[in-house]
């Protein structure tokens, strides 16, 4: 066991205000709410106003995770952003979030793995403060898809939303932890299935940003599997049964792969941390969305055994356990 601990302080959620239901989206390509909710869980998605960029969603999140926690910006000196929707092409998204946050000292980076970019950004921010380089650190996933979308292919634009979530991490003793904090993770990722989920633009290739392309349905054939494989891996890690875990919450990009997930874990459905009828797919913004409602509402509490995990464009995969 570590002599240090990565404990969360704090979580913290931001969804912009306007929302674009399953009815809206019917009036503008061939689909119904019948269909996205069948198929997906989705009745709902938020939507970032015009001139709201990705760095203000992360703040906002950013905000709420550092009030939780009961901490100022100026007690972090890490920032760790997961996002596939940046501001600009560089300087990375964190180093705005860090001046927006009013931060001078430390260090601000981002982390690119799609929608398990939380996931890989948590592990990284875990490694960094166990090594003892950074103290405090704001993990974050925040995401503007609405800006990649092609607003005329039914197969994508109906599942993803835009939104953020933040958790400060704080180093610890194992003393001081008593048990709680990041317990392992374990990430993956093979660049084989490329062209499953990519988007077909970029600085390098075309100049231009481009717009999500994806074939679901082979992307859904690989979710389950590749997930519950992480899953396995990061409980043995932790030596840690799955059917233990107090809370599961999922990347929350389809109802059917969260509940296929769980039925082949055994983990009970009200386990589960369901938010994507809510928000849809909002990539590296939705595992920690969904657990700052979970938290928020009082279902997760202090000394909870959670399961997070994600796949993504890449594919990229993995799965984290925390006791909160
Ligand atoms: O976060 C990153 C990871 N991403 C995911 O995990 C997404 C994984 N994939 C999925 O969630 C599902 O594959 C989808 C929700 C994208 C699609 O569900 P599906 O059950 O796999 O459907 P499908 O792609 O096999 O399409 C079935 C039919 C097709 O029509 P035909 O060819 O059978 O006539 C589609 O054209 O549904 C049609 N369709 C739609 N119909 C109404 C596709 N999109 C829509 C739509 N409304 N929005």
């Amino acid at each position: 066991m570590s002599a240090f601990a990565s404990v969360v302080r704090g979580v913290g959620g931001y969804l912009p205000e306007k929302v674009l239901t399953n009815d809206d989206l019917s009036r503008m390509v061939d689909t119904d709410d019948q269909w996205i909710v069948e198929r997906t869980g989705i009745r709902k998605r938020h939507i970032a106003a015009d001139g709201e960029l990705t760095s203000d969603l992360a703040t906002r999140a950013a905000e709420k995770a550092l009030e939780a926690a009961g901490l100022e910006a100026a007690d972090i000196d890490l920032i760790v952003l997961a996002t596939a929707t940046p501001d600009y092409t560089f300087p990375s998204t964190a180093t705005i979030v860090q001046h927006k946050l009013g931060i001078t000292h430390g260090a601000a980076f981002d982390v690119h793995a799609v929608c398990s970019g939380f996931v890989f950004a948590l592990a990284t921010a875990d490694n960094f403060l166990v090594q003892g380089q950074f103290n405090r650190a704001l993990v974050i996933g925040a995401e503007t898809f609405s800006r990649i979308l092609d607003w005329s292919d039914r197969g994508t634009c109906v599942l993803f939303g835009d939104g953020a979530g933040a958790i400060v991490l704080e180093r610890q003793t194992a003393e001081e932890a008593d048990g709680r904090g990041v317990l392992s993770s374990h990430l993956r990722s093979d660049g084989r299935y490329r062209e499953l989920l990519y988007v077909d633009g970029g600085p390098s290739t075309t100049q231009t940003t481009g717009y999500l392309r994806m074939i679901g349905n082979q992307v859904f054939k690989h979710a389950v599997g590749k997930i519950s494989e992480s899953i396995r891996e990061a409980a043995e890690r932790a030596g840690i049964e799955v059917d233990s875990v107090d809370w599961f919450v999922p990347h929350q990009a389809n109802q059917r792969i969260l509940t296929a997930v769980a039925d082949k874990l055994g983990l009970a459905p009200e386990k589960v941390v369901s938010t994507v009828a809510d928000h849809g797919n909002t990539s590296a913004a939705s595992v920690p969305l969904a657990l700052s409602v979970a938290v928020e509402d009082g279902r997760v509490k202090p000394g909870d055994l959670v399961l997070l995990e994600a796949m993504g464009g890449g594919l990229t995969w993995g799965a984290t356990l925390l006791r909160i």
